[in-house]
């Protein structure tokens, strides 16, 4: 019998459907599955995350410390109680986000990061992670599509969104059996079937 729920989160750069693709996986397991966010989730980190998002002039090392604080109160108050409860957790980003933004695109140092995301979790980690991989050309153009309405990180350069993709592939191939790559360029429909084929290889 398991110990706990499963810990399942989502990941990319701007425009690469991952939020559309967590509520669909989060749809379909009903319920009993919990679908947050970050950084977010309670009502502290939702007000860290209204800081993060509108605070034009923040340095990397102040979203840093802002993201871990809305982490710890987030694992504490909401994600680890779920999975105590045999819940399956579905976070749109946690620990690999900062270390490709903070780190690939911030430029601070990995090692910090890492240990920074242990404290801030009590070394709790996802059990899967989907990364859906396109690149910020098309990232970007399907976001102006969308008509989404574009944050302070949504309107940096195109440098900037390729440094948190390249962030977000070494950790990919730094972590083989967690983190599974999708093809974000492939339709919605086919996205959604790769990412249930590999949730449910992991359960059976
Ligand atoms: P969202 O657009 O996916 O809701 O995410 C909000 C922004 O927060 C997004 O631009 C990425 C950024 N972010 C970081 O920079 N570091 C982090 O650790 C997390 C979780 C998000």
């Amino acid at each position: 019998m398991a110990q706990r729920g499963i810990f399942i989160t989502f990941e990319g750069i701007e425009g690469s459907g991952k939020t559309t693709q967590s509520q669909r996986l989060a749809t379909v397991l009903g319920p009993d599955a919990l679908l947050t966010r970050e950084p977010g989730g309670t009502h502290i980190s939702e007000q860290i995350r209204d800081i993060f998002l509108t605070s034009d002039g923040i340095t990397p090392m102040t979203e840093l410390l802002l993201i871990a604080a809305a982490r710890t109160q987030h694992v504490n108050e909401l994600i680890r109680p779920a999975l105590h409860a045999k819940r399956t957790v579905i976070c749109d980003r946690f620990i690999d986000a900062t270390v490709a933004y903070q780190g690939y695109r911030g430029d601070i140092d990995l090692a910090f990061i890492h240990q920074l995301n242990h404290t801030a979790t009590d070394g709790l980690t996802p059990d899967i992670t989907f990364i859906l991989d396109l690149s910020p050309e098309i990232g970007l153009s399907r976001q102006q599509q969308g008509g989404v309405p574009r944050d302070r990180l949504d309107r940096e350069s195109l440098e900037s969104h390729r440094k948190v993709r390249e962030g977000y592939l070494s950790v990919a191939k730094a972590n083989p059996h967690r983190i599974k790559l999708i093809d974000a360029t492939q339709s919605p429909d086919t996205v959604h079937a790769a990412i249930l084929a590999e949730y449910q290889d992991y359960v059976w």
